[in-house]
Order: C-alpha cells, then structure tokens, then sequence
C-alpha cells in the first residue's frame, strides 16, 4: 500500500482524504474547463486572411456577474466543508489526562504512556480501534509530527501544549516524520506508528512499563557499570537503575526497539557497536559525543543495552 494521504487508516484521515478529493476534483475541473476555452479561443479567432480586428465588447454585466458568483460559491462550499471536517478531527477540548504525550527533540521523538508509565521513542505502539488524545510539546525548537495516513499532522511547539487525535483502526505499521525543518538531522527525525490489536497492545505496553531487566553475564554487568561511569547516564534513562538522564532517548527497552538513531541504523548488535564507536559519521551533527570508547568496552556497552529487551 502507498504512503500517501489517500489510504487513511483512521475514520479522521479518511474525513480528510475526502476533503482533499472534492478540492482536488474541483481544482481539475477549473483547470479543464480554463485550457478549453483557451484552446477554442485560440481556434475560433485566429488570424485569418481578410479577417479585420474582432469587435471589442466593453462592460458585459451577465458575464461579469457569473464569473464572480462562481468562484464564490466554490469557495464558500469549500470553507463550509473545511469548518465540518475541523470540527470533527480536532480535540476541541484539550483533554487534561491525555493518552499519550509526544514530545519532538532535535532529532528523535519521545513518547510516552502517561497512564501506564511506559516511555519509548521511535516506535510509537497503539491499539487499533481506540480513540487516543495525544498531547503534542516540544524539548528544544518546532518539530512537526506526521504520519500522512492519519491525515492531520500536528506541530510540536515549546512552551506551547497541541492536540491531536489519534484513532488508528488498521492494523500494521506505517512510516512517521517530522514535516517542519529542525535542524542538521531533520531527515532522520523518523518514527513507526506501530498500530496493534488491542490484546497484543495491551501486552507491549505492560512490558515497557517494567523497569529494565537486570544484567545477568558478567560482561553485561560491566557494560551496566559503564554506562553509569561514562556518563551516558547523564543523558538516558533505563528505569530499575540510577541513569535518570532527560537528554536522550529513554534506554529501559532500547533492545525490542527495531532502530537506532531514529531510524538511521537497523538496530543490530553490529549496527550498535558502529554507533557507539562513531555516532556523529553516522548521524553528523547528533547530540551524543563522542565517547571515544577502546572496543571492549564498547563491546560490553552493546552487551548490556543489547539485554535491555
Ligand atoms: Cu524535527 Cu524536523
């Protein structure tokens, strides 16, 4: 199935797919009624020999009359179609207990269950079938949230709260973006809206919602050890451990995850062992450091987030 706004999976995309279609049909029938009669005018009075110069009419009141009644009408329909389809997909009252929080960072999204306690980014789980009121904020500069089959995309604005219904009722996975320009990585600010049936949801979230498994081998025990010394724990946070960092991604489930980086790298125990060692060649501009890592370590680094299923 194509990406593109026409094949809605929510009953709100699908109020707006068809908006879009009258406004398109509308559009094209202006643009062949107008190369009509250009192309008969052009035939009709072309220069001919022994033609003298066609009659000029001045002030014609009937034509003058429709030619502005048309367009109007057009346009009031238009809008009055709009205000309906407003009305019906935007969360008139901002819900004061959402269902999800999505939060846009320079260059990865956040989002996180306020009423099971789940955090993740990348992957934003949701059951099929269920109206969500999802609150849209921003951590640094105005990122855009938009998954094209929903049908409306919402800005992320900071210091400024948005709403957006999210009401998914096709199961599958279908790709998410930031659609206003945020910076270096703004192309790899990507998400999956991951839309599941209910019980299979149900059984996600009760597991993101745990804190971290604990490390079992000894070499994950190390790499736990690290992360809290080589202060990525100032930045990430796995739940269950002393790493409470607000910067970056929450790590607790870093390993059921299906990509690093926002989508840049399909997440692998190679692929994070390469990001690890090199993040800004992967992800140029990316606001993790270099952490000039000697390869075992970076080794028991991958061990241990690689555990964090
Ligand atoms: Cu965030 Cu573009």
């Amino acid at each position: 199935m194509l990406n593109t706004p026409f094949s809605p999976i929510s009953m709100h995309g699908a109020g707006i797919a068809h908006l879009f279609r009258i406004g398109l049909v509308m559009c094209y029938c202006i643009l062949g009624l107008i190369i009509g009669l250009v192309a008969y005018a052009c035939v009709r009075f072309r220069e001919r020999p022994g033609r003298g110069q066609p009659r000029q009419i001045f002030g014609l009141t009937w034509a003058e009359r429709t030619w502005t009644l048309i367009p109007l009408l057009l346009l009031a329909s238009m809008f009055g179609l709009t205000a309906v389809t407003m009305s019906d997909t935007d969360p008139q009252v901002p819900p004061s207990n959402p269902d999800l929080v999505i939060v846009g960072h320079q260059w990865w999204w956040e989002f996180r269950y306020p009423h099971s306690g789940a955090v993740t980014s990348y992957e934003l789980h949701v059951p099929a079938g269920k109206n969500l009121a999802a609150r849209i904020q921003a951590a640094d500069v105005i990122h855009d949230f938009s998954v094209m089959q929903l049908g409306r995309k919402m800005d992320a604005i900071p210091g400024y709260w948005n709403y957006l219904w999210i009401d998914a009722d096709k199961p599958g996975t279908y790709p998410g973006f930031c659609n206003e320009f945020c910076g270096a990585e703004h192309a790899w600010m990507t998400f999956k809206l991951v839309v599941q049936d209910p019980g299979a949801f149900a059984a996600w979230e009760q597991h993101e919602a745990q804190p971290a498994p604990a490390p079992a081998t000894t070499e994950q025990k190390r790499g736990e050890q690290l992360f809290q010394q080589e202060t990525c724990s100032n930045c990430h946070t796995i739940r269950g451990t002393r790493a409470d960092g607000r910067i970056g991604p929450d790590l607790t489930h870093l390993a059921a995850r299906s990509a690093l980086g926002s989508g840049v790298l399909p997440n692998t125990r190679d692929n994070l062992f390469r990001w690890l060692k090199s993040t800004q060649s992967i992800k140029p501009g990316v606001h993790m450091p270099n952490m000039q890592l000697n390869d075992p370590d970076a080794e028991a680094l991958v061990a241990y987030l690689e555990s964090l299923k």
